[in-house]
């Protein structure tokens, strides 16, 4: 099997930023391999507890074993932090009094390098792309909201129309429709299976359009692949489903911090701490206020914490990320 390996991503920041104290209960709700989640209980020492969600089992398993040590300190829980609240409330009789919230969204290198998740167009593997791939026998006994669409699905059933649309839209693709055309020409002839086949589909169009051929700044596949991803796992929309949840379990004082890996998720997160720590929201010619809109939180960060140098250097993956945090004040 496969070691899980991740290394957590802004781990100082993080943790500073989160402003922990012995004590405090956390919900960690992309737990990974648990890297982040030990620092959280190392800050928290002797008695604060952790609630650990993740859509991936092999996460699950992997966060048990990194975290052993701190035996009844922590509890997990396989599932989606789009149902942040009610897993926080089926597990109220272990903690409440919710003072921190991490998501670190995306995917860990364990995930990008396990080929047989086809999450990358580095090696070639099933065109599969789901954090929980539910049909796994190990995992179909489980009574669960299952995550059945595929990557490899979207890529053999999905419209000309609409795999330009996510494409351009997930992946900011500007050959989207060639990619496209290029996708339904290629299924009429074979089915397409493996990142392999779809990586060569669109380097191919890259090949004919681009003038600086091969001397491409990153992967051509990249941002299909990103776009497909994203579309697998129904991943914006899950955030913006997590966040009001997320600002509603936290006490107040409490603070929720997101890192985010590219553009799409930060913009998401950027707008709902804006539009939450605002008392109005009314368009500026109303004479008066008509919406009573609240503030309920304060914004800590009001640029993104990114990785230094060093970090980028140790951990390129860190590159992209960018941390907010916000404080709940009401
Ligand atoms: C970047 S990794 C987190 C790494 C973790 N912070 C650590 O220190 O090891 C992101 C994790 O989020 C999980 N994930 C993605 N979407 C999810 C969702 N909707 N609900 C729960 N977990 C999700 C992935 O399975 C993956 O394990």
């Amino acid at each position: 099997m496969k070691l899980f390996q991740h290394t957590p991503v802004l781990l100082q920041e993080v943790i500073h930023a989160l402003n922990l104290k012995s004590g405090d209960n956390v919900i960690d709700g992309t737990i990974g391999g648990g890297g982040h989640a030990e620092a959280i209980l190392q800050a928290t020492t002797p008695n604060g507890k952790l609630l650990g969600i993740d859509l991936d089992p092999d996460a699950i398993q992997a966060a048990k074993r990194t975290l052993r040590e701190y035996k009844d300190r922590f509890i997990l829980e396989q599932g989606s932090f789009a149902d942040i609240k009610l897993i926080c409330e089926a597990n109220a009789s272990y903690m409440q009094n919710i003072c921190a919230i991490l998501l670190d969204l995306g995917v860990s290198s364990y995930q990008f390098e396990n080929k047989e998740r086809g999450f990358s167009f580095q090696a070639t593997g099933p065109l599969d792309m789901r954090f929980w791939q539910s049909d796994d026998p190990k995992n179909l006994k489980e009574n669960r909201a299952l995550q059945t669409l595929s990557a490899e699905r979207i890529i053999n059933t999905w419209s000309e129309a609409m795999l330009a649309k996510i494409f351009k839209e997930y992946g900011e693709e500007r050959y989207a429709r060639l990619i496209s055309r290029a996708i339904i020409n290629e299924r009429k002839r074979i089915r397409i299976e493996t990142t392999k086949q779809l990586a060569d589909i669109v380097k191919a169009v890259y090949m004919r359009k681009s003038r600086a051929r091969q001397n491409w700044r990153i992967h051509p596949a990249t941002r299909t692949f990103q776009a497909l991803r994203i579309a697998v796992n129904d991943e914006l929309h899950t955030l913006e489903t997590a966040l009001p949840q997320a600002v509603e379990i936290l006490k107040v004082g409490g603070r929720l911090a997101v890192i985010s890996f590219h553009s799409l998720e930060d913009r998401i997160v950027k707008h709902f701490f804006q539009k939450e720590s605002k008392d109005c929201l009314c368009p500026s010619f109303f004479p008066a206020c008509r919406c009573q809109h609240a503030a309920r939180l304060k914004i800590i960060t009001k640029k993104p914490i990114t990785s230094s140098e060093n970090e980028q250097r140790a951990n390129p993956r860190s590159r992209s990320a960018k941390l907010r945090v916000a404080l709940k004040i009401k």
